[in-house]
C-alpha cells in the first residue's frame, strides 16, 4: 500500500523523508530555543495551504500577530488564509476573552476541545494541526509530559489530522531527559545548536520517522530572510562535540530517575 506523504515545504527535508511526513502521523519537533522549530511549523502551514489542506495552528509562546509577521518575512501571506477560514490560529498567549480562538486556561482538556471545534469548521476533510509548543502545557509539571502527549495523540487520532508538536529542550537536558512527546510520537525531528568559532550554528536531524527509510545524518541549516529554512550540508560531529561532561550527565540521569519514581 502506498503511503501518502505531506510535504513540509522545506525541499531538502522532504527529499530526506522520501517525500514528506506520512499522513495521519503525530510528529515531535524538538530543540533548544531559537533553533528553527517555529519556522519549520510555518513552512508546514504554508505548504499545507498550498496543497489544499486547511491548517490549525496553536501558538503558546508567540502571539498570532507575531506568527503572521514572521511568516510574511518569508513571503507568505497568512492574512488571506485567515480571512478565508483555511487557517485558524489559536492564540494561547494573548488570551483575549473577546477572541473565539484562544484558550482561557492552558490545559490539555481545553486544548483538545478547541482543536476539535476548529476542525469541525473545516468539515471531514484532512487538515494539518500544529501545536507550538506543547511544553507550555506541562511547564510546572514536566513529569506529566508523556501522559499529556499520549492523551492528545489518542484523542485527536480520529479527527483526520496530521500533527506537528514542538517541545523545548533545556541545554542541560539534551541527552538524558526532556522525553515525553518522543515516546508517543510517530516521528521525531530534532533541532540542535552549537557555537563554533564564536558563531551560532544550527542543525537538524531526523531521529525517527515510522514507515520511512529516512536520512540518518545531521544537517547544518540556515534561516534565510525571504526564504525560510535551508538545509546546507550533512556534518560529521564527534561525540565530544555534543556530549555533556560525565558528572553532569550522571546528575541528570539521577534527577530523571527520581522524577519517574514520583509518577
Ligand atoms: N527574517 C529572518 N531572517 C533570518 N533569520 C531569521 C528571520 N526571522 C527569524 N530568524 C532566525 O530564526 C530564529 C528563530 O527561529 P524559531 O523557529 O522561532 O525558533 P524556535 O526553535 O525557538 O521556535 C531567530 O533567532 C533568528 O535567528
Ligand atoms: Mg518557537
Amino acid at each position: 500500500m502506498e503511503i501518502q506523504r505531506l510535504r513540509t515545504g522545506v525541499n531538502k527535508l522532504d527529499e530526506l523523508l522520501q517525500g514528506g511526513i506520512p499522513r495521519g502521523f503525530f510528529v515531535a519537533i524538538t530543540g533548544e530555543p531559537g533553533t528553527g522549530k517555529t519556522i519549520l511549523c510555518l513552512h508546514f502551514t504554508q505548504q499545507g495551504l498550498r496543497d489544499g489542506d486547511p491548517v490549525i495552528y496553536v501558538t503558546t509562546e508567540e502571539s498570532r500577530d507575531s506568527l503572521v509577521k514572521q511568516a510574511s518575512q518569508f513571503g507568505w501571506d497568512f492574512n488571506e488564509a485567515l480571512s478565508k477560514g483555511d487557517l485558524i490560529i489559536i492564540d494561547a498567549l494573548m488570551r483575549d476573552s473577546r477572541d473565539v480562538w484562544t484558550l482561557s486556561r492552558l490545559t490539555i482538556d481545553e486544548l483538545i476541545a478547541l482543536v476539535i471545534k476548529a476542525k469541525k469548521e473545516f468539515g471531514y476533510t484532512h487538515a494539518r494541526l500544529i501545536i507550538d509548543s506543547m511544553s507550555a502545557f506541562w511547564l510546572d509539571k514536566p513529569a506529566m509530559a508523556r501522559k499529556y502527549a499520549y492523551q492528545v495523540k489518542r484523542t485527536l487520532s480520529k479527527w483526520n489530522l496530521t500533527t506537528l508538536v514542538t517541545s523545548q529542550y533545556a541545554i542541560t537536558t539534551s541527552d538524558a531527559f526532556g522525553f515525553g512527546i518522543e515516546h508517543v510520537a510517530d516521528g521525531i525531528i530534532r533541532f540542535r545548536r552549537f557555537i563554533r568559532g564564536g558563531r551560532l550554528r544550527r542543525f537538524i536531524l531526523i531521529e525517527k520517522m515510522r514507515q520511512t527509510d529516512h536520512d540518518l545524518r545531521m544537517w547544518e541549516i540556515e534561516i534565510v530572510n525571504g526564504v525560510g529554512l535551508k538545509l546546507l550540508r550533512p556534518v560529521e560531529l564527534r561525540r565530544e562535540d555534543v556530549a555533556l561532561p560525565l558528572n553532569v550527565t550522571k546528575k541528570i540521569i539521577h534527577a530523571k530517575e527520581s522524577k519517574e519514581e514520583e509518577l
